[in-house]
């Protein structure tokens, strides 16, 4: 993995490409993305994979959907909705509850986790005996590896000291904390408030607690932020040294999530400013010792996701950016999505309607996609590329077919035009990508999508 300066790109270079190249696109969690996955799955392909789970002795990975909130903060783009029912989140809790006794009860071969997720909505807004009743039941259904790792994303305003011993009792070493801008005008904006002085306790507190993986989220490109008050933002996070740090380019989908249009879009930064700040992030988080983990991640030089990185051996799911290469996901909860080796599927969004499937003894399953020869070969491209950026193109077998092979040929050919503009440069038969090709990488990644063509109504995010 070759390490760059970003004090090396220049600005006005990658402005102008990202006139040129300025356009919309997946982000490529998954291949094929999920506006390709189809209603309904085939329940028999689902079960058939709980049947064999565990067969290999490998263990899982494990993510759990709590989509529940004390507020709204108008930028979110989860799958978030807001209570203040306790009747409307134990119903949720029972249904989720037995959705994992039906699943285990499927399995044919002992099932581990080697990771687990909770993510959100906001998990530790489920009150701490609730939270840790369905946990007792999680891991014992599905058990830990010895090495296993447990994470949990956070809304630090609502997560009280009890929520966080009982997580470190249950093994949870790394946290996740939303904070997004530490500037007011910022914060009042997208109606997140939330001091200095305040995330700086929650981190002590997370640690005396022994989370020993503290990650904390920004976003850049919310309203009214500028180069001046990201960079003080940036700064004063990195004085706290959280081990990681998630920068993500805000997704505004107005069309999509009906509160973003609370945001005054005369307020948002444009798209020049946005590629400012992501600038800053790299150079402000560099100079404070951070190593950029894909385009939007950061973490100290000793942290396993560096450290995989420098292996060219980062990977990603979900839950985002792992240390282990393919390992399978199952997921619980409304929205929950499951990644196995040939099938992905995402359960029913909604948590009512999902409550309503389990209660009436069905399987909540809403759409899924079941992998070909093709797609799986052109995750691993694409996979590839977006976390360790090299384009290399994997010994296929001829099962693949002529058009993964004419599409292969001619993404490669696409790909090699951007070596003269320098966002890749030609090694041992692939291409490594550029720090400024790093800002594309989306695009990139886009000629290889099988795809793209039939996806022309789907409404994506800025590609940078
Ligand atoms: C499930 S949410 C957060 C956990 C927790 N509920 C909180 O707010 O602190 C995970 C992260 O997604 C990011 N996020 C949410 N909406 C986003 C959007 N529209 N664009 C970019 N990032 C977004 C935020 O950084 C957020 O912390
Ligand atoms: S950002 Fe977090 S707390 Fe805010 S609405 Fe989204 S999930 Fe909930």
């Amino acid at each position: 993995m070759i390490q760059h300066d970003w004090h090396d790109i220049s600005e006005e270079r990658a402005f102008a490409l990202l006139n040129e190249l300025d356009g919309r696109g997946p982000r490529y969690t998954s291949y094929p993305t999920v506006p390709v996955w189809k209603a309904p799955v085939r329940e028999q392909a689902f079960l058939n994979t709980l049947h064999r789970l565990g067969q290999d002795n490998h263990g899982i990975a494990v993510y759990v959907h709590l989509p529940f909130c004390r507020q709204r903060c108008l930028y979110c783009g989860c799958n978030a909705h807001i209570t203040h029912e306790a009747a409307r989140m134990n119903r949720y809790m029972d249904a989720l509850e037995d959705e994992i006794r039906r699943v285990a009860s499927e399995f044919e071969h002992p099932v581990r986790h080697s990771q687990l997720h909770l993510g959100g909505g906001t998990p530790t807004y489920i009150p701490a005996e609730r939270l840790a009743r369905m946990l007792d039941l999680l891991i014992d259904s599905i058990p830990g590896t010895p090495d296993f790792d447990r994470s949990v994303e956070v809304d630090p305003r609502v997560t009280t000291d009890e929520h966080l011993s009982l997580l470190a009792e249950r093994g949870f070493r790394r946290i996740s904390a939303g904070l997004q801008d530490l500037n007011s005008d910022v914060q009042a904006a997208v109606c997140r408030v939330f001091s200095f002085e305040q995330i700086r306790n929650f981190i002590a507190r997370a640690r005396d607690h022994g989370f020993t993986g503290v990650n904390i989220d920004l976003i850049y490109g919310l309203p009214r932020q500028t180069r001046d008050t990201w960079h003080e933002t940036l700064k004063a996070v990195a004085s706290l040294r959280p081990d990681r740090l998630a920068c993500f380019g805000y997704a505004h989908l107005p069309a999509r999530m009906k509160h973003q249009r609370a945001i005054d879009e005369d307020e948002l930064p444009s798209s020049r400013e946005r590629l400012n700040m992501l600038f800053e992030a790299h150079r402000v988080l560099g100079d404070a010792g951070y190593v950029g983990i894909g385009m939007d991640h950061f973490a100290l030089p000793d942290d396993d996701l560096t450290k995989a990185q420098t292996r060219g051996n980062l990977w990603r799911n979900f839950m985002g950016y792992t240390t282990t290469r393919g390992l399978e996901l199952l997921g619980f909860g409304c929205s929950g999505i499951s990644e196995f080796r040939d099938l992905f599927v995402q359960n029913i969004v909604q948590p009512e309607a999902y409550a309503d499937a389990i209660e009436a003894g069905k399987w909540p399953l809403d759409r899924g996609h079941e992998l070909s020869a093709d797609d799986r070969a052109t995750k691993q491209i694409i996979n590839h590329l977006m976390c360790n950026l090299e384009v290399s193109v994997p010994e296929t077998s001829v099962e693949t077919g002529d058009d993964f092979s004419e599409r292969v040929r001619a993404a490669m050919e696409h790909i090699s035009r951007y070596e003269e503009t320098g966002l890749v440069e030609r090694v041992n038969g692939g291409f490594h990508v550029t720090p400024l090709g790093q800002l594309f990488v989306r695009n990139l990644a886009m000629p290889f999508d099988g795809y793209l063509s039939e996806q022309q109504s789907v409404v994506f995010s800025k590609t940078v």
